[in-house]
Formats: structure tokens, sequence, C-alpha cells
């Protein structure tokens, strides 16, 4: 098990396949894009699969999420579900992407064994997703959003970025149209994570403003506390339900106390927090040939020394060198 020293126990494993992206939303990187990792430290698909493996076979992990980057953009990406796919006791599988390319890709990946997606839209507004992507790729997302429920990667969860005089006018359309579709909408609090370092406290859009925004035009009860678990969300029903809808308060009603997670960069690195400063190198012991043995106990140190959570809110916070991008969301 992957027990830190809190007694949380992190089940649910965070895999980023890449750090490209092929859209440059403003809260995360710059249009010119970043200096991305060289390409022979990007773990190879027979590298994931060993270390899914070590933490399925060995560490307890129930949950494999794929993120990037863009998981989407890894020619391989089939192929690395259907082998995750084909581990012991089988662990979910979901996927976190910007949806492009999805319209291709759902059916496959659903057949390799997909459980779910996650996709981010931060408007239906074909010019502002160029102002805030800075590429032209609306359709491409709504595209794959209606092929991934077509393929049955059920539910489909959107996340929305609300950005303080640029998209907010955006949330109630957006919930609308996620109702309409049967997607479960997730506005997410902006955290500071983007590679330009340029987040601040009163540009966030905090989930109490958008539970008032929503409430605006919705009747929102709060859904039963016990069903959230360790999930981010806390979920509201809307207008009595079924239908639902979440706010990922990271920033103001950090949820850390409860966490399940833990990352593996796609060089290779764990990180036992979003927000960590320190990283453990499973890349370099793999390929100078440690066993699963000794891959597995580095791994449990790594988690062993993850902090009580984020301080975002603390005086002393530091954000971490690497962006959101190159950490997997
Ligand atoms: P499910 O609810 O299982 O579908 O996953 P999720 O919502 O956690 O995953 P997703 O990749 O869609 O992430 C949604 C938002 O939650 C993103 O902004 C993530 O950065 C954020 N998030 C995911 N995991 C964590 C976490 O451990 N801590 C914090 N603070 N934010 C997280
Ligand atoms: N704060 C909050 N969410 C972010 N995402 C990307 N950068 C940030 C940030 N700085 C979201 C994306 C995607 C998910 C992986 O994380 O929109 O939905
Ligand atoms: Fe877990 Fe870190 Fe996210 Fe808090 S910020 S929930 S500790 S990964």
């Amino acid at each position: 098990m992957l027990v830190d020293s809190f007694g949380r126990v992190a089940t649910d494993l965070r895999v980023s396949l890449t750090d490209r992206c092929n859209l440059r939303c403003a809260y995360c990187m710059p249009p010119e894009g970043l200096d991305w990792l060289p390409k022979p430290s990007i773990l190879t698909a027979e590298e994931v699969i060993r270390l899914v493996r070590i933490g399925v076979e060995r560490l307890g992990i129930t949950e494999v999420r794929y993120t990037g980057g863009e998981p989407l953009l890894r020619r391989d990406l089939v192929e690395i579900v259907a082998a995750t796919a084909r581990l012991r006791p089988r662990p979910r599988i979901s996927l976190t992407t910007n949806g492009i390319g999805l319209a291709r890709l759902a059916e496959p990946l659903a057949r390799a064994g997909l459980d779910r997606v996650n996709v981010s839209l931060d408007t239906l507004d074909r010019e502002l997703f160029i102002r805030l992507a800075h590429r032209d790729r609306l359709h491409d997302v709504l595209d794959g959003l209606t092929a991934a429920a077509a393929a049955g990667l059920t539910p489909v969860k959107v996340n929305t970025v609300l950005m303080r005089g640029v998209n907010e006018h955006e949330a109630v359309p957006l919930l609308r149209f996620c109702l309409e579709h049967g997607y479960e909408l997730r506005f997410v609090e902006q955290m500071p994570l983007d590679a330009q370092h340029g987040w601040r406290r009163e540009d966030m859009v905090t989930a109490d403003e958008i539970l008032g925004l929503l409430k605006q035009e919705f009747d929102l009860t709060e859904d039963d506390p016990r069903a959230r678990g360790s999930a981010p969300a806390e979920m509201y029903l809307v207008n009595g339900g079924p239908h639902r809808v979440g706010v990922i308060a990271s920033v103001t009603r950090p949820f850390c106390g409860a966490c399940d997670r833990v990352r593996i960069t796609a060089d290779g690195q764990v990180r036992n927090c979003l927000f960590a400063l320190e990283e453990t190198d499973l890349r370099t012991a793999m390929r100078s040939g440690a066993s699963d043995d000794e891959l597995a106990e580095l791994w449990r140190g790594a988690v062993r020394r993850k902090k009580a959570g984020h301080g975002i809110n603390d005086p002393g916070f530091l954000q971490p060198p690497r962006s959101m991008s190159a950490i997997g969301g």
C-alpha cells in the first residue's frame, strides 16, 4: 500500500503521458508554448505499463487516469489503455483531455478498455475559445464530447475554469449545454500552477461566486456529501436532480485531508501532490536496472513524505517549478 504519515492511502494514480499540448489555455501556458521535455526522457509505453503494473499488483492502485499535457497526442495511447485493462486486479481507467482528437479515438479507446473521460471546456463561443486557447478548435472539442458519449465513455465530465472578466458569463450557458447533453459539468477554481506564474488570488473566481452565478438561474441543492468520498468535486443537484453540477474548490475549500492521489510525470517522476516541491525519480532507477521490488520501495517512500496539504493559503507558499501541463492535472 501507499500510505503517508497522516494515514492517507493513495489508490488513485494519475499518469501524465506527455507534457505537450495542442492548445495554449491562458491559465496554463503562454501562446508560444513551453520548452518541452526532451524526447528520450519521456517514458515509453512499455515503461508506463511497467510502473502502472507495479502500482496495481503491489501497491493497491485501483484507479488509473491518463493525463498530459494532452494525452491524445500519444500515438500509443490505445495500446497503453489496452495493456492497462489487462492488468489484474483490473483498475478503473479514465482520461483527462482537451477533447481534440476524441471524435476519432473515443471508439477505439472504449474498445481498448477506457471507462470514462473528463474533457476541458471553458467557453461555447468560438471567438472566445480562440482568444483563450489560441487555436480555432472549439468544433473539435464539441465533436469529441459527442463521440465520447456515443462510445459509452460515461459519465462524460466537463471541466471549466472560470476567469474573472473573461468567461464568467459562460457559466450559465455552459451548464445549460451540459444538462442538455447529459454531461456532468464541474467548475474548477483556478490554481497557481500556470507556467507564467501569473496567478492572482483576486482573479480567481471562487466556488461561492460560481454557485452565486448559477443560483440566479437554477435551483441548487447539495448532493449527499457521503457520496463524495475523496473526489475533489462538491456536487449539487440541479433543479431537484437527477442532473448535477460540481465545484472543485481546491483553493477556498481544500480537500487535501481526504486525498487518495499520487502522480507520475511523463518523465517518470513520482509526485506525491500536485504542489509537491520534491519528486522521486523512478525513470533513472528503472533504466539503471531496478527490480519491481526496488521501484515499489522507492514509490512507497515518495508517498510517505507527502505533506498535509498544498499550502496555497499559507504565507510562505511556493509554486512548484513544474507547471500543470508538465505535472498532469
Ligand atoms: P474524477 O472526479 O475522478 O473524474 O477526477 P477529477 O475531477 O479529479 O479529475 P480531472 O483530471 O478532471 O481534474 C479536474 C480538476 O481537479 C483539475 O483542475 C485538476 O487539476 C483538479 N484536481 C485533480 N486532482 C486534484 C488534486 O489531487 N488536488 C487538487 N487540488 N486538485 C486536483
Ligand atoms: N487551475 C485549475 N485547473 C486547471 N487546469 C489546467 N490548469 C489549471 C489551473 N491552473 C484544468 C484543465 C483541465 C484539468 C486537467 O485541469 O482545464 O480540465
Ligand atoms: Fe492531494 Fe495535493 Fe491535491 Fe491536496 S493538493 S488534494 S494533497 S494532490
